[in-house]
């Protein structure tokens, strides 16, 4: 990493950089969607990212086959532009009826770098996930003999009398239940839990100190609280699952991040949906951060006095935690401030509205810094 530091203020000794250079980073959580929504964010996903984890929960078929993965995956690379450098790593939607040997043939031959499991009914797109998951014990001791990873939508929906359980509670109530459970049975699984969003999941990644258990962290909640959340005067454009949590969590994932931690990777978990989605009551689940995502990353470890840990959150961590290479290509942020002008249109006449802009121009987020 290199660091251009000039001393703004040399009597406060603070040191303020408006330049950092960093390996290219990844995003290790992230969808795409498909068709004419595919077209409109991939351009957006390819600017700031090298590789991307793919969500696979397309509507109304998720991707569940290896036949449905390399078909998404050739979708994704027609509807790349032109010099664009993007791979995206392809991911299997785990069902009560997934084939064990299907996905780690899937894995073995390079098709799929990892498996998703979201608990039916948990969010956008998860009719189709996992009712119980005894049913998939099959899978994870096949994965865990080829080392494919996990990846953990880690929210309980329903307590053991079948009672619903509140949205700020469930990820609480996943990790005191359902992964432990898993972490016991199978030691050698990889699991990401994913969009980490409380100080107890912090807690539990950091207390596990393995490097069978990593950790993504989304922008948004890292960005927000529940009382900004509340004082919106969109909530709907800040809905999405895991909900964002109160201050108290909100820091505790910023000193996370920010600490330098190799268990905590980059994954936006941006969600497009287009714009009459988001307005319907209620709204569709889902934060569309992509357009400014990694700006924005830039800027929490700056508040945080932590620059110097960005490369690894951004663009070690991750590919450390796949066994994956690092990115070869640098990539340089300046500080030069900007607001995000629009939604982004689809050529299907949708639009979708990002992270951060409002119609009110003074009320639209200040990202401060910018991708050369
Ligand atoms: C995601 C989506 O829209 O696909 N929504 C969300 O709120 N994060 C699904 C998910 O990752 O939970
Ligand atoms: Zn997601």
């Amino acid at each position: 990493m290199s660091i251009l530091p000039i001393l703004r203020n040399a009597s406060d000794r603070i040191l303020e950089m408006d330049s950092i250079t960093i390996r290219k980073p990844d995003d290790w959580h992230t969808h795409l969607r498909d068709g004419a929504m595919l077209e409109a964010v991939l351009p957006l996903t390819a600017r700031a990212f090298r590789r991307a984890i793919v969500m696979p929960n397309l509507a109304p078929n998720p991707v569940v086959t290896t036949e449905d993965v390399i078909q998404y995956r050739e979708r994704i690379l027609k509807a790349l532009p032109q010099n664009a450098n993007f791979t995206p790593l392809m991911t299997y939607y785990l069902t009560d009826n997934s084939s064990a040997e299907e996905i780690a043939k899937g894995f073995t031959d390079g098709h799929a770098t990892a498996v998703k499991m979201y608990p039916a009914g948990a969010t956008t797109n998860s009719t189709h996930g996992v009712t119980n998951i005894q049913n998939v014990y099959k899978v994870f001791e096949a994965m865990q003999k080829v080392g494919m990873p996990i990846l953990l939508h880690g929210e309980s929906l329903k307590d053991l009398n079948g009672n619903v359980i509140d949205p700020y509670d469930r990820e609480k109530v996943f990790l005191d239940t359902t992964l432990p459970k898993l972490r016991s049975d199978f030691p050698e699984l990889k699991i990401v839990l994913e969009h980490a969003t409380t100080k107890d999941a912090i807690q539990f990644v950091q207390d596990a100190n393995s490097n069978f258990l990593g950790s993504t962290i989304t922008i948004h909640h890292l960005v927000e609280n529940k009382s900004v959340v509340e004082k919106s005067s969109a909530p709907q454009y800040h809905h999405c699952m895991p909900v964002i949590k109160s201050e108290e969590n909100q820091k505790a994932l910023r000193e996370a991040v920010t600490s330098g931690s190799p268990h905590f990777f980059l994954g936006t978990d941006s969600a497009p949906h287009p714009t009459t989605s988001k307005e319907k009551d209620p709204p569709a689940a889902g934060i569309f951060s992509i357009p400014s995502a990694l700006e924005l990353y830039t800027q929490v470890f700056e508040e945080m006095g932590k620059l110097e840990n960005l490369e690894a959150f951004t663009s070690l961590n991750g590919p450390r935690f796949y066994g994956l290479q690092p990115n070869d290509k640098m990539i340089t942020l300046t500080k030069s401030p900007w607001t995000i002008a629009s939604d982004v249109s689809v050529s299907n006449g949708d639009s979708i509205r990002p992270f951060g802009f409002d119609d009110d121009a003074t009320k639209r987020l200040v990202i401060n810094w910018k991708l050369s």
